[in-house]
């Protein structure tokens, strides 16, 4: 095959000639692969980008009428408020049963940080059997299944690294005791990676160096590859979505999805009060009138540590990546086929094939990827709502293998949360000086849902105490 004359020539006018330097060296399936990863880039968008995110570096603006975002607190704090969690208690539990909830898990990332070699949601994260992370959330939507009486639909974003390895493990496992039907697979869009001089790195000869478009792909993802309109034949209008490496999330919160629903929010988010002022999340904050999150790394040391007249942080409101997002507002920001958000820059080390065709493996960073984050739809939607939530029940993200937001703490946190939940259901759980449970733990959310799920099961099976020591598998 020959490359297309006006392909060449878009690549040529963008500076990027080189991407065909071994165009005649290739075969015929190698030159397809190729001409096909290049027949989807928009050389003039590029061009553009180029200047903007790669040969510069953006600066984030920090607006004049930035203020901290207004929240929802964890406890009602009027009686207003109280009456107001209580219907939207119901209205959860309402919308739950009526099935107008499904889930979206977003697992297109590289993981780099974890070193796995697989699909991050494929790690085996429970701390005695080393259940996965895909079979945590499995088990929580069969349990959620019985508890609703729907056949809930669980949408899983991939990327193209890793749709393949997968799917081919819900297979394998037999999808967890879902039914097929109800997962639906689909993958995001790439982004080619580019060096520090601007131009496109290839990762070999018949290859651009693509990596995965940001979690801000997803909604663009959702519409291309059919889910939204599966969506809408099924009659879900509230997408729970959350991050593939925290297996503590409450898919199933009545409180955030009654909120939601009963505030009109077209994208809402739960936030987790900062231990400190540089802790790694998102801050919410509102300019514009319009709710965004500012990143860690953003935000001017003088807002960060700024306090208030009792102490506590003005920017307090951190944000562990847990949203409802309304079907619709995806609809309405993708009608187009198009969904432009900002681009955010990532420095890294990436490996390539020089200029006389060798790959080399960097030792420093020598490149840029860029990616789009889903809480850039936050200022697009009409109306937010945001609802601290308690972050041992609902956030430990399962990072690094050991440290901050690791494997270990990942653990840990699931242990602690399940000991909790049995001791409310009146078992007697050992515990060490330093408060930590002194046991090993693990249930399986198919049987334990939430405390009510607990307390039933510690009754019927006549479970009084975990000793210092004992290792308890429930599941
Ligand atoms: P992270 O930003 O933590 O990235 O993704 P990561 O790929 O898991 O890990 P590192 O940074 O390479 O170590 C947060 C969530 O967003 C998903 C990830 O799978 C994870 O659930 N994600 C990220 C995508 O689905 N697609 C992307 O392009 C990026």
């Amino acid at each position: 095959m020959t490359i297309d004359k006006e392909l060449e020539n878009n690549i040529i006018s963008a500076g990027q000639g080189h991407v065909l330097q071994y165009w005649n060296e290739l075969d015929e399936s190698s030159r397809k692969q190729l001409a096909g990863q290049l027949e989807k880039i928009n050389f003039a968008e590029l061009a553009r980008l180029i200047p903007e995110y790669v040969t510069s570096r953006p600066k984030t603006v920090i607006p004049d009428d930035l203020a901290p975002a207004p929240y929802f607190p964890m406890t009602p704090e009027t009686q207003e408020q109280k009456e107001l969690y209580a219907r939207a208690y119901e209205r959860g539990i309402e919308l739950l049963k009526a099935g107008k909830v499904c889930f979206l898990t977003v697992a297109g990332g590289q993981g780099t940080r974890l070193g796995f070699d697989g699909p991050k949601g494929t790690y085996p994260i429970g701390p005695v059997t080393g259940r996965t992370l895909f079979a945590y959330f499995a088990q929580n939507i069969l349990r959620a299944g019985q508890k609703y009486q729907v056949k809930f639909s669980w949408y899983i974003m991939t990327s193209l690294l890793n749709n393949e390895a997968t799917t081919r493990f819900f297979a394998e496992n037999n999808y967890f005791g879902l039914d097929k039907e109800q997962v639906f697979f689909f993958t995001q869009g790439t982004m080619p990676a580019i060096g520090y001089d601007g131009k496109l790195l290839l990762g070999a000869k018949d290859s651009l160096s693509l990596s995965p478009d940001g979690h801000g792909g997803t909604l663009l993802a959702l519409r291309k590859s059919g889910a939204l309109k599966r969506m809408e034949d099924e009659g879900t209008n509230i997408i729970s979505y959350f991050q593939v490496d925290n297996p503590l999330i409450k898919m199933t919160n009545p409180l955030f999805i009654g909120l939601h629903d009963l505030e009109n929010a077209e994208m809402s988010a739960v936030m987790l009060a900062k231990t400190n002022a540089y802790e790694k999340l998102g801050n919410f904050c509102v300019s514009n009138g319009r709710l965004n999150i500012i990143e860690y790394s953003d935000l001017p040391k003088e807002l960060a540590e700024k306090t208030d007249a009792s102490g506590k942080l003005c920017y307090i409101a951190g944000s562990p990546a847990i949203h409802l997002i309304s079907r619709d507002f995806i609809g309405r920001l993708t009608s187009g086929g198009e969904l432009k958000l900002p681009w955010h820059r990532a420095d890294k080390k990436i490996p390539f094939i020089d200029a006389n065709g060798n790959p080399a493996t960097p030792a420093e960073p020598n490149g840029v990827k860029l990616e789009s984050f889903i809480f850039d739809a936050l200022p697009l939607a009409g109306r937010t709502m945001v609802l601290e939530c308690d972050r041992n029940e609902v956030f430990a993200p399962t990072k690094n293998p050991t440290g901050v937001d690791s494997v270990e703490s990942c653990r840990a946190m699931l242990i602690e949360r399940d000991a909790k939940r049995l001791e409310k259901a009146g078992v007697c759980v050992a515990r060490k000086a330093d408060g930590s449970v002194d046991a090993l733990i693990e249930i399986s959310p198919a049987l334990i849902l939430d405390e009510e799920d607990a307390a039933k099961y510690v009754k019927d099976n006549n479970i009084t105490c975990v000793k210092a020591g004992e290792t308890l598998v429930i599941g």
